[in-house]
């Protein structure tokens, strides 16, 4: 028995990969109905092999729906996600609509499936860098207990959507052919050859919307509300996979070898370590991968129980699309699979 299954917003960066991850999971698709503003209807985009037709979301989402992949903007899910699932159908919203929403569990499978089971319809994916920290750091929380992170990110212009990667491309081509780049739109700078060190708007302390994502996603999700948490997070001219530079600071010290050997022994973890010639992951090497590669695992100098590490993962996928999907493998099917690609 398959499901029947809608992706709102599937023309989009998040909503595209989607199809392709219900593909290579073998996700049990019955019906698949791709949805998308007024001015991708018609457009035909392809499922196992067989052409689908994007549909314009219209004021509801239909009634026979056994889950819903929202992949669109905050507005489309406060306007559409709890009425959809007051209709029976599985809510998993990847916008920070519903994230700390105390009644909707914010969930990333490897870290704490167990919160799953008290949903009410609607479970939010995390942010997208959320994501990687806690993939990363669970596995030492666990260990030697979490008080205090600070991170710098370095996000890849595709976490901005399809505006984002269209931004760098143009930005690219132009400087190719020694013309004038269009006038950025996506990003107040230009990104080709730059970097911004502003996701979202400023708010609280001078921190952005993103970095306080950061903040309460990773409390709410690692069920520790007293981490102490710092972020800096920078937009890079990077097509995709988000980075972070982490400084870990734990309740009790952990040598590098014990830390590599729980990372190495994680779920959804791949660490790139000693003896490797180089090691340290890429966002090149994350690229269409669901896995959080970890390398550069090392003492803080400056801190008697601090460790160091460097985290990268496709964002597109493991931060977003991917995580969804294992989250509906998880309330649908009762399965927890790991990555399907490494
Ligand atoms: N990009 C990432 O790395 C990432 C990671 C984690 C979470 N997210 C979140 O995932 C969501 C989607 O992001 P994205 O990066 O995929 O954005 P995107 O590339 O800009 O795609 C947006 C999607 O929403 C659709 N849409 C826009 N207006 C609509 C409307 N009125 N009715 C129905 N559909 C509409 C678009 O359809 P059209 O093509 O027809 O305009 C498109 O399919 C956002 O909430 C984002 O914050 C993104």
């Amino acid at each position: 028995m398959g499901f029947r299954v809608a992706i709102v917003g599937a023309t989009g960066a998040v909503g595209s990969e989607m199809l392709k991850i219900l593909e290579e999971r073998d996700f049990p698709v019955d019906r698949l109905l791709p949805l998308a503003s007024p001015r991708s209807a018609g457009k035909q985009l392809r499922f196992r092999g067989e052409p689908v037709t994007v549909e314009a979301l219209g004021s509801s989402l239909p009634k026979d729906l056994d889950l819903a992949l929202f992949a669109a903007s905050k507005d489309i899910a406060q306007q559409y996600a709890r009425a959809t699932a007051a209709q029976g159908t599985l809510v998993v919203d990847n916008s920070r609509a519903f994230r700390l929403d105390p009644d909707v569990p914010l969930i990333v499978p490897e870290v704490n499936p167990e919160a799953a089971a008290g949903h009410s319809g609607i479970i939010a994916n995390p942010n997208c860098s959320t994501i990687a920290f806690v993939v990363a750091i669970a596995p030492l929380h666990r260990l030697a207990g979490l008080e205090r992170a600070t991170i710098a990110t370095y996000q890849a212009v595709s976490g901005a959507g399809n505006p984002g990667l269209r931004e760098l491309e143009a930005q690219t081509r132009a400087w190719a052919h020694d013309q004038a780049a269009p006038e950025p739109s996506a990003f107040p700078h230009p990104i080709l050859f730059n970097l911004i060190p502003r996701i979202d708007t400023i708010g609280a302390l001078g921190y952005t919307g993103e970095e306080w994502k950061m903040v309460h996603e990773s409390r709410k999700i690692l069920n520790h509300p007293e981490a102490r948490i710092a972020v800096t997070c920078v937009r890079v001219p990077v097509l995709r996979s988000h980075s972070l530079a982490i400084f870990a600071e734990l309740a009790r010290p952990l040598g590098v070898a014990e830390a590599c050997q729980a990372l190495a022994a994680a779920d959804g973890v791949q660490l790139v370590q000693e003896p490797a010639a180089e090691p340290y992951p890429t966002p090149l090497q994350a690229a269409d991968t669901d896995t959080v590669y970890v390398g550069r695992v090392r003492r803080d100098p400056s801190h008697p129980r601090g460790l160091a590490l460097w985290a990268v993962m496709d964002q597109l996928r493991k931060g977003a699309a991917s995580n969804a999907v294992q989250i509906a493998e998880l309330v649908l099917c009762g399965s927890r699979h790991g990555p399907a690609s490494s």
